[in-house]
């Protein structure tokens, strides 16, 4: 059974990976558990009361359960009532890989891409600082998603997001052409968020356990540019090759509201900005979208102004 099939007020079994779990008390001082569970496509949020996370020991973020489960409408959405649950045994026959929700466009050969695409680049200081910082990355790179919740959420999802804006990008780059460093601007695009590596602290399935210390005290732009600042070090780049790629990076929320502490200044800087944005934009539109019928408008979305976004085919 999958999530889609799940039917108001009626009683279902149905396996599920754990992908946030939390508790909280009721007004009477009961307690119960918050759950985000995904089929490996969809994602549907739970709740089972009476119980603190200390009565299922077996079960933690990334298990795959068995749940009986009574699903309720709430506010036009689904959410589960779990009665019981339980994690998963051989008998069961069921494949772990089947409930991670992975990047569409692997994430191995994105890598290899971007890893290509540097190695042709002219300017040797871009060159050898992004190729030192993708391959000193790889292994987390393979399976970071770019952020805990809002846009990418999904094993790869870094590399996906890093990806999309590459590839508009250079699309982009190709049309306006004057004024861009194309290398530069590229660079910007591989790096932006490679401080998210140390921010977020992910399993390997690409779920977010949550924000590290550093994540919490120093955020991804601040770190993302330590990681720069010390592989051009290392690798002895030019001051104003460093420079501007940086400012990419600290420049890359584009407000001191959203985490910049500068404005985008350089063309390249600008570009990058307005790119991240739609990318995360047209990310969760598109995420929405393929868990709606045709005809159905979504629950409110936070992160988009609170719009409801509305399926038409
Ligand atoms: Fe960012
Ligand atoms: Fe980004």
């Amino acid at each position: 059974m999958k999530i889609k099939e799940l039917i108001h007020n009626k009683l279902s079994d149905i396996f599920l990976m754990v992908n946030e779990i939390s508790e909280g008390l009721t007004s009477n001082n009961s307690p119960y558990i918050k759950f985000t569970f995904t089929d490996g496509k969809d994602s549907i949020k739970g709740v089972m009361w009476d119980k603190s996370i200390t009565d299922i020991p077996d079960i933690s973020l990334g298990s795959v359960i068995k749940i009986r489960t009574i699903p309720k409408t709430y506010k036009n959405t689904l959410q589960l009532t779990v009665l019981q649950c339980r994690t998963i045994t051989k008998g069961d026959n069921v494949c772990i890989e089947d409930f991670i929700k992975t990047s569409p466009i692997k994430p191995l050969d994105i890598y290899n891409e971007l890893l290509t695409r540097v190695s042709h680049f002219e300017n040797e200081s871009f060159k050898k600082v992004v190729t030192k910082l993708l391959e000193d990355n790889k292994d987390k790179l393979l399976y970071y998603p770019a952020a805990k919740v809002v846009h990418h959420a999904i094993q790869g999802g870094l590399l996906y997001h890093i990806y999309r804006m590459y590839k508009s990008g250079a699309a982009l780059a190709d049309i306006y052409k004057y004024g861009i460093d194309t290398e530069l601007f590229i660079s910007g695009i591989i790096l932006h968020d490679i401080g998210k590596l140390n921010e977020l602290s992910s399993n390997e399935n690409g779920i977010v356990e949550d924000y590290s210390a550093e994540g919490k005290l120093l955020g991804h732009i601040v770190q993302g540019v330590i990681m720069l600042h010390d592989a051009a070090m290392e690798l002895n780049i030019p001051a104003e090759d460093e420079m501007v790629l940086k400012h990419i990076l600290i420049s890359h929320h584009g407000s001191e509201e959203n985490g910049s502490p500068r404005k985008p200044m350089i063309l390249e800087a600008e570009l990058l900005n307005k790119l991240d944005e739609m990318d995360a934009i047209i990310y969760q539109f598109q995420d929405t979208l393929s868990n709606l019928e045709k005809g159905e408008f979504s629950e409110n979305k936070f992160f988009l102004k609170n719009i409801q976004i509305y399926k038409h085919y």
